[in-house]
């Protein structure tokens, strides 16, 4: 079985607390898209793992990951994040592998990066990773490849200095690259599960477009990022917090700005939440959980089911508030708009949604959830038309529960 979790955000959602947990039961974990631009926080016991490139499930003893051609690769970054989780006692030798096809991160990109940002009339808010740049390059067919390294013509094109850098990487990932599609297809009837980077609303054509990143984060991306085609694919979860979050610039159409009681929920909630980027520490912005966005995420990522993120952080308040439609220029409408104009505009619905007794951060199952937090659950599918057949009730791998099996045993 084939399965893809996306983040159904801005990112951050938590996906890679979640890919750790369902990778338990998986053989192969597949990262598809972006690059060292992602942060995924993982808390095992009183261990706590933040990888940006490596997929999630590396953590697991035994478990292959591969990093997948719809990447774009710091060799330097890879390396260290390797060495550092040996430090923390994973053992990733011979378990790690890497689509030939990826494209790398060379260290001009970085330093370009933000000298596009700095030109830009509308700045996003990049990471400065030299995400962006290796993109472009691959789309203007001037990348270089992982495969590319052993090209003489390629190898031979490059600056002297990015052949000195990337020379200690070469051997290394001589051992480790493989030709993704015959990889994939010698998996094929294992349990595979196909990790998502950054959230369908960054997406380069989904997202709010400038404001996005520049790889494929939403499901389709699996299938061309794992070089696999998209009816092979089975299952897509989305994972989301019951709040919203962006880092960068960009629309926020439920954003808690108005003075007063708005900006201390929304300073509670970061604090709570410890919403801070795991790649740049920036804080990140927070909104009501915006319920149009979310159906639009389940639209463009025709997915099979939610898993909810951070309802806990609403134990002990009286309401929770969500956005159910948009207001612009006086109409309301339940379309994601496509211009960055519009979503400007956007003066989000709220509707009031009763608080709970008892704790959510306590529950272990379904039948746990006090009753008017089950409501709100019940609320947002009705909304979506999506189950939410999953839990993260907190930053542990025993603080996550599915309703409902995420694989189909094969
Ligand atoms: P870039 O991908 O580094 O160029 O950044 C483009 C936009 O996407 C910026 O607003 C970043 O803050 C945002 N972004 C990129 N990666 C992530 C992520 O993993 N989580 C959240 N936001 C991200």
């Amino acid at each position: 079985m084939k399965l893809v979790v996306i983040g159904a955000q801005w990112g951050d959602e938590g996906k890679g607390k979640m890919v750790d947990y369902l990778a338990e039961d998986a053989d192969l974990v597949v990262r598809f898209s972006g690059g060292a631009n992602a942060g995924h926080t993982i808390k095992v016991g009183d261990q706590t793992f933040k990888l940006h490139l490596v997929p999630a499930g590396i953590i697991y003893p035994g478990k292959t990951v591969a990093l997948g051609n719809g990447m774009v690769i710091d060799p330097e970054s890879l390396f260290q994040e390797l060495a550092g989780i040996k430090e923390q006692g994973v053992n990733w030798e011979g378990r790690v592998f890497i689509s030939d096809r990826a494209h790398l991160v060379l260290p001009s990109y970085k330093q370009e990066d933000q000298n596009m940002e700095s030109k830009r009339a509308r700045p996003i808010g990049t990471t400065g990773r030299g995400i962006g740049v290796a993109y472009s390059r691959k789309a203007d067919r001037d990348g270089i490849r992982v495969a590319d390294l052993w090209d003489s013509v390629v190898w031979d094109s490059m600056k002297e200095e990015d052949r000195k850098w990337i020379q200690p990487y070469k051997n290394l990932l001589k051992d480790m690259k493989v030709n993704m599609a015959g990889f994939m297809m010698k998996n094929k009837d294992k349990q595979v599960l196909l990790e998502g980077a950054q959230g369908a609303l960054l997406d380069l054509d989904h997202g709010t477009y400038p404001y996005v990143s520049s790889g494929i984060s939403t499901c389709s991306g699996a299938a061309l990022g794992a070089a696999i085609g998209p009816k092979h694919i089975d299952k897509a979860l989305g994972v989301f917090k019951a709040y919203q979050t962006r880092v960068g610039n960009g629309p926020f159409p439920t954003e808690m700005l108005a003075e007063g009681s708005e900006l201390d929920l929304g300073n509670q909630l970061r604090e709570l939440g410890h919403e801070y980027g795991t790649t740049t520490g920036r804080p990140r912005r927070i909104g009501y959980l915006d319920l149009v966005a979310l159906k639009y995420a389940g639209w463009v990522n025709s997915l099979d089911g939610y898993i909810l993120s951070h309802l806990n952080l609403y134990d002990g308040f009286d309401k929770i508030e969500v956005c159910v439609a948009y207001e612009i220029d006086g109409v309301e409408t339940i379309d994601f708009p496509s211009s960055t104009v519009d979503l400007d505009k956007v003066k989000p619905v709220l509707k009031a949604l009763p608080g709970w007794e008892g704790k959510v951060g306590e529950a272990r199952c379904w039948d746990d959830i006090p009753e008017a937090a089950k409501a709100v659950v019940k609320f947002i599918e009705e909304y979506t038309d999506v189950p939410v057949v999953g839990y993260s009730v907190g930053p542990l791998r025993d603080e996550t529960f599915m309703k409902e099996p995420a694989w189909i045993k094969s």
